[in-house]
C-alpha cells in the first residue's frame, strides 16, 4: 500500500510487505525511542490525540511516538471534555479538527466510529481502538513483539504456535492479530475461551482460509502445553451490560507462574495487550510472573513506540528523513532499555 496520506482504520488494509515495511522503519526507530538520538524531523506537526475510552500507554505511546520524531500532541480526552457531549455529530468533530492537525489517533467504543470520523477527516487518521472491532496499531506491535521473541529462539512468524486465551468475543486486539497472523503462514492457533466469548466465528473460518490450524478450547492447561506463545487477555467489562455479567468470567482462565511451570515448554513466550486486572477475582495473568524472563509484556509496551513512530514516519512520508534531522542526546539516558 501507498502510506503517504493513508488511514489506518484496519489490519484488512494491510499486505505481507506493507507488514514487512512497517517493521522496517520501527527497527530503525530504535536509537531515538531509546534516547540516544533525537530527531526533529516532524518539527512543527501536530497530532490531534482523540481519546473518548479509557487508555493509558495507547495513548501516551501515540503522544511519546509522535514527541519522539519532534512533533506536538493536542489531546482531547473523553466525551465529557468534547462538543459531542453537546450532540455533535463524528462527521463536524471531524471536519473541525483535522483542520487542526497533521494527522489524528482516535479510540471511541463504536465499532465503526473511527472509519466515519475518517471519511470526513482532512488528514489521516489512526483507529486507537473502535469498540470491540479493531486495534490495529495494537496487532502490529503484538507482532513485532512475536517476531523478536521468536528470532532470540531461533523461529518467526510462519509455523508460530500461539494460544489465544479469554475474553476472545469482544477483545479487539485479539481480533486484529488473528486478521494480521492471515498474512502469515502455517500459524498453529488454540482459542481458550468460555462458550460465550469465543472468537467471532467470521475471523475463525478467515484464518482456516489462510490455511490455519485453529482449535478451540475451555481447557487452559491442556492448550498452553506446546505453544511458543501464550497471550492472555483481561475480560472487557466494559462491554458487559453488568459488572455481575462480567465476574461470571473474570478469573476464569489464571495463568501464574505454577501453572506455566507444570504445563508449559521452557521458554515460552507470555503476552497480554494490557492492562492485566490484578484485582483478586481476576488476575488473568499473575503478578508472581513478574521476574520470569519470558514475560514479555513489557517489551510489547516498549515496542508500541517503535511501532507508531513507524506508522507516523511512512503516513507523513518522513521514513528516509528522518536521520538527516537528528543529533545525540544531551542528557544521561542509561539502562533504561
Ligand atoms: C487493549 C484495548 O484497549 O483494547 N488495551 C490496549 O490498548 N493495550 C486491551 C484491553 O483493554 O484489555
Amino acid at each position: 500500500m501507498d502510506f503517504a496520506g493513508s488511514h489506518i482504520l484496519s489490519v484488512d488494509q494491510f499486505e505481507r510487505a506493507d507488514v514487512e515495511r512497517i517493521f522496517a522503519v520501527a527497527d530503525r526507530m530504535e536509537p531515538y525511542a531509546h534516547r540516544r538520538r533525537v530527531t526533529k524531523v516532524l518539527d512543527g506537526a501536530i497530532l490531534g490525540s482523540m481519546f473518548f475510552e479509557p487508555s493509558t500507554r495507547t495513548r501516551v505511546s501515540f503522544g511519546s511516538a509522535f514527541n519522539l520524531l519532534g512533533g506536538e500532541v493536542r489531546e482531547t480526552t473523553g466525551f465529557e471534555n468534547s462538543a459531542i457531549a453537546k450532540g455533535e455529530s463524528l462527521y463536524d468533530t471531524a471536519r473541525v479538527l483535522s483542520g487542526y492537525s497533521d494527522v489524528i489517533a482516535m479510540r471511541h467504543p463504536a465499532e465503526g466510529s473511527v472509519a466515519e470520523f475518517a471519511a470526513a477527516s482532512r488528514v489521516p487518521v489512526i483507529n486507537g481502538g473502535d469498540g470491540s472491532n479493531e486495534h490495529p496499531s495494537q496487532a502490529l506491535l503484538d507482532l513485532y513483539t512475536i517476531k523478536s521473541e521468536m528470532a532470540g529462539r531461533g523461529g518467526g512468524i510462519d509455523r508460530l504456535r500461539i494460544a489465544m486465551v479469554g475474553d476472545l468475543r469482544y477483545g479487539r486486539t485479539v481480533h486484529s492479530l488473528c486478521k494480521l497472523l492471515c498474512l502469515f503462514d502455517g500459524v498453529q492457533v488454540v482459542l481458550v475461551s468460555p462458550g460465550e466469548l469465543r472468537m467471532p466465528a467470521d475471523i475463525v473460518e478467515e484464518m482456516r482460509q489462510a490455511g490455519h490450524q485453529v482449535l478451540e478450547s475451555e481447557a487452559l492447561e491442556a492448550s498452553i502445553a506446546h505453544v511458543d506463545i501464550v497471550y492472555s487477555t483481561r475480560i472487557q467489562e466494559e462491554r458487559f451490560s453488568s459488572q455481575e455479567e462480567a465476574d461470571l468470567y473474570r478469573g476464569r482462565f489464571r495463568l501464574n507462574q505454577n501453572i506455566y511451570t507444570h504445563h508449559c515448554e521452557p521458554n515460552t513466550v507470555i503476552m497480554h495487550p494490557l492492562p492485566r486486572d490484578s484485582r483478586d477475582h481476576a488476575r488473568e495473568l499473575d503478578d508472581d510472573l513478574n521476574d520470569n524472563p519470558n514475560l514479555a509484556i513489557f517489551r510489547q509496551t516498549d515496542n508500541g513506540v517503535l511501532v507508531r513512530m513507524a506508522l507516523f514516519a511512512l503516513i507523513l512520508d518522513v521514513a528516509d528523513q528522518v536521520d538527516r534531522h537528528a543529533r545525540d542526546v544531551n542528557w544521561y539516558t542509561a539502562g533504561r532499555f
